[in-house]
């Protein structure tokens, strides 16, 4: 069935900081992968939090009984875009990064030296530093190598799955070089190594419908900064996943999932920022229930956002001096972020000048440093990014590409 389009315009209008001038120039977001802009719903949210509902949880008075709802509808509204269970496999953290590192702090209990867990060279930090700090206990990590064109080297992957592997640890997509992994190879190799799958989906969620139960991970991460959302890290934790992981708490604490693995009080306000990004993207969609509208809206957004990557790969291609690092248009599914270098002039460079015109991107390696060195990059300043995310139009793509030229 063909995917209806988004209505841009009416999904700018929603976006107050799309109105900004810089310089005296319409600004222009493509920073999404470092974090994407907030529609009014949201902001809305939020501040409704602290005007009518602030309080602490499990109190017998209404604001106490209204934020409990409202932290149940969160996890309610995030099993919902991932397609999990339901919202006892739900957690909230800070980001994604620390939820991470609770999980590796747990498997640093179980896991015995000789154990071995697998990572890969093109993931974000986020994903590899929580788990390269198990070998003070023994265990051996493994990464699956990156080739030239910021794939992972499947044959590698293949390779490195042993009897021994306890945990695969891997990205959906890259925050770099936009590449799509392939997870169910991770997750077969997986699954017949007998190890646990763990996804850092921060950079897939905001750009592709998911469905969790499908992939099946035991584990997947996702931050809602980067879908539209405040600033919030979330656990996806198959049923029974949790439940043995000896992770850090209380014991005044739930000791339940998905309550077990959060600490302390959580952000509410956020929270109810949360459930009004739900809502937003159920609002693009269509269908009965709220997973299916979930779905279909960010069907839409990423009809759109593919729409633009075409329109970006074909007009970066006409720069001669400009090198797109990662994979190309059409090699594979990839996210709608392009990054590159210039024949001469630095990276950083490169993001002043647009910023001069109002254009946000980033430069650097975005914490995929190992990414960079491996691929040679980290020494000449990494690469310009520009991430596009669905408030991008084509308008913005040429004013991108005008400026280029310019420089
Ligand atoms: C792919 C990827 N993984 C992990 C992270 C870390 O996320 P958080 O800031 O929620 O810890 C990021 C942040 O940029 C990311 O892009």
């Amino acid at each position: 069935m063909k995917v209806k389009k988004l209505s841009i315009e009416s999904v700018r209008e929603q976006f107050p900081s799309l109105k900004r001038k810089v310089n005296h120039h319409p600004v222009i977001f493509f920073d999404g992968p470092g974090g994407t802009q907030v529609p009014s719903r949201v902001i809305r949210a939020v501040s409704n939090y602290y005007r009518y509902y602030n309080s602490n949880t499990h109190g017998q008075f209404q604001t106490s009984r209204q934020t409990d709802h409202i932290i149940e509808a969160a996890r309610n509204n995030i099993s919902n875009l991932l397609g999990g269970e339901g919202p006892s496999n739900i957690s909230i953290g800070q980001n994604m990064t620390s939820l991470n590192f609770a999980i590796s702090r747990a498997c640093s209990r179980i896991f015995k030296p000789g154990d071995e867990i697998l990572i890969t060279q093109l993931d974000h930090e986020a994903n590899r530093g929580p788990w390269l700090l198990l070998r003070e206990n023994g265990i051996k990590v493994r990464e699956v190598k990156l080739l030239p064109e910021g794939v992972l080297d499947e044959e590698d992957m293949r390779n490195k799955v042993s009897e021994n592997t306890r945990l695969i640890a891997m990205g959906m997509a890259s925050n770099a070089f936009g590449t799509v992994n392939n997870v169910l190879l991770g997750r077969k190799l997986a699954y017949e190594a007998g190890a646990l799958f763990l996804l850092d989906a921060v950079h897939y969620v905001p750009h592709f419908p998911v469905d969790v139960q499908e992939i099946g991970a035991d584990f997947l991460l996702c931050s809602s900064y980067k879908f539209y959302g405040p600033h919030l890290g979330f656990l996806y934790a198959k049923p029974g996943a949790l439940d043995n992981l000896p992770v850090d708490r209380l014991r005044t604490q739930d000791q339940q999932a998905p309550f077990r693995i959060e600490t302390g009080t959580l952000n509410h306000a956020s929270l109810a920022g949360v459930n009004a990004v739900a809502a937003f993207i159920a609002a693009l969609g269509e269908g009965k229930s709220a997973r299916e509208k979930m779905r279909s809206g960010m069907e839409r957004i990423n009809v759109h956002e593919q729409e633009l990557l075409k329109i970006l790969f074909n007009e970066i291609a006409g720069i001669k001096k400009l090198r797109v690092i990662g994979p190309g248009y059409g090699d594979a599914q990839r996210a709608p972020t392009l990054s590159f270098v210039h024949d001469s002039v630095h990276p950083e460079y490169i993001c002043t000048l647009l910023a001069e015109e109002g254009i946000a991107a980033w430069n650097g390696n975005f914490y995929a440093i190992k990414a960079m060195e491996v691929l040679g990059l980290q020494e000449s300043g990494g690469v310009v990014r520009i991430g596009m995310s669905m408030y991008n139009s084509e308008s913005d793509i040429e004013r991108l590409i005008s400026t280029l030229k310019k420089i």
